[in-house]
């Protein structure tokens, strides 16, 4: 009998143990399909406190006047924002300035001696970062709405946003004794930590490769939609899930994942929101490759991307939907400031 306790002590430990990685109760749930299609999101509410505090946004300052001389008139090297007022312009720096370096200020980007001068990286990535700003705003109205996003819904005060992502490098086979793991059987934090494939963005968010589980043809020569391939699509599926903070059902209803029909709304917005995606990475994030230092690189030299955490944050709208663009019309689309 006494030779039982050790036993059950141990079973115990071993419990304890397996469900020290579950969450603590209570949970929330909400309904969010129809009734009876088990549709439901559940929270856990200690996380929301910890949201709360990650998505409260900075006061917006008075709006500058529109009125009076042109940047462009009034400064030597403007390429972008020429034609902002001279005080929308200043306007505009300082809150940059707030939401992206608020620790470093003005000199982050600028040699202070001289503010025409583009001597540093961070300036030209800067001003690229104002096109790409304004590219989204007013060319993916599909995905940010009339909400928007500022330079503070990826940078929260921080030079380098908190979620960015880089290529891995192909494992070394030959070195490695444990053998080809196929890019995935380890834990992918990417993939909340699942041993689902490691890196699922490069594909689905750099590349356009078919997002599919059910292909059309039977066999699966050359072709992504196989059921070993089917795990990059669960892998990119969790990604999404995490950086949204939200269930498979809040995009789909699993009596079918395929199904647009039985889909919720939410589902087509993030159709477009991986379009966005791939379409910021390709056309501003990789051209600037050259211009960032080997420091700001992944290990295969590539440089930092955008992915749906980057403006999510675990949110199911940046900023639960906080509408901060239409405090800062200057970064509205590219005719915004113009008279
Ligand atoms: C995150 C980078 C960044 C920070 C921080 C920043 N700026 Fe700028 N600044 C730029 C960029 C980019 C341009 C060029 C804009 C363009 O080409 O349209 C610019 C241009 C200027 C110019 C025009 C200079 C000229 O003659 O061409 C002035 C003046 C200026 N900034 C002032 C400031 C002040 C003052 C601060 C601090 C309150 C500041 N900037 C903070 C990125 C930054
Ligand atoms: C969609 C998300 C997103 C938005 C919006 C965004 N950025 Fe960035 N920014 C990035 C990413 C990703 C990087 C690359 C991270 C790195 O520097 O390693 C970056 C890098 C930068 C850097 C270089 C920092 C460094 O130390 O290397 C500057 C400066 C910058 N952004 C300024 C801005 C400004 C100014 C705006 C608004 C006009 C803006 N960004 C809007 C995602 C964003
Ligand atoms: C934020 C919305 C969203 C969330 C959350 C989400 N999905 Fe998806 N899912 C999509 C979209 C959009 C597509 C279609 C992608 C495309 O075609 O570009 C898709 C496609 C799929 C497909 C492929 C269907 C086919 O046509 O073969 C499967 C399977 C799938 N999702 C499973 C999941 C699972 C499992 C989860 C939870 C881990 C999940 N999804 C979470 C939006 C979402
Ligand atoms: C550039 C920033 C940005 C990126 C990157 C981004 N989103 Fe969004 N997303 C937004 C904004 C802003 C909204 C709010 C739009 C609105 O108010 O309707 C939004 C809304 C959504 C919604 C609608 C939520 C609802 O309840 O209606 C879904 C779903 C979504 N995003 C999914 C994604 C997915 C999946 C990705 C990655 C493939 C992604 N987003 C990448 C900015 C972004």
């Amino acid at each position: 009998m006494t030779s039982r306790i050790p036993t059950i002590a141990a079973l115990l430990a071993l419990g304890c143990a397996l469900l020290a990685g579950c969450e603590r109760p209570p949970m929330d749930s909400v309904q969010h399909g129809f009734r009876g299609t088990g549709m439901v999101q559940v929270y856990n509410p200690r996380h929301l406190d910890t949201q709360d505090a990650l998505n409260t946004v900075p006061p917006a300052p008075p709006p500058a006047s529109p009125d009076g001389p042109r940047a462009k008139a009034s400064y030597q090297n403007v390429q972008v924002l020429g034609d902002l007022s001279a005080g929308q312009f200043i306007g505009l720096m300082t809150q940059i300035t707030a939401w992206v370096s608020p620790k470093e200020g003005c000199a982050y980007c600028h040699n202070v001696q001289n503010f025409a001068e583009d001597s540093k990286y961070t300036k030209i990535v800067a001003r690229k970062m104002i096109e790409m700003t304004r590219h989204i705003n007013g060319n993916w109205k599909n995905h940010v709405a009339e909400t928007g996003v500022t330079c503070y819904t990826c940078h929260r005060g921080n030079p380098v946003p908190t979620n960015v992502w880089f290529t891995p490098l192909e494992q070394d086979k030959r070195a490695d004794f444990i053998g080809d793991l196929a890019g995935q059987n380890t834990p992918a934090p990417l993939a909340n930590m699942s041993s689902l494939p490691t890196d699922a963005l490069t594909p689905f968010l750099l590349e356009d490769k078919p997002i599919r589980v059910n292909g059309p043809t039977p066999l699966p020569s050359g072709n992504r939609h196989s059921i070993k391939q089917a795990e990059w699509t669960y892998s990119l599926m969790t990604h999404m899930s995490t950086s949204l903070g939200v269930n498979c059902t809040y995009c789909h209803n699993t009596r079918s994942f395929q199904s647009w029909e039985g889909s919720p709304p939410q589902r087509v917005t993030a159709y477009h929101g991986i379009r966005m995606a791939r379409d910021v990475n390709n056309e501003y994030m990789v051209p600037l490759t050259e211009v960032f230092p080997v420091e700001r690189k992944g290990p295969g030299g590539d440089v930092a991307k955008v992915s749906c955490a980057t403006c999510h944050q675990g949110a199911y709208k940046p900023l639960y939907g906080f509408p901060m663009l239409k405090d800062y019309p200057e970064l509205a689309s590219v005719t915004a400031g113009k008279k």
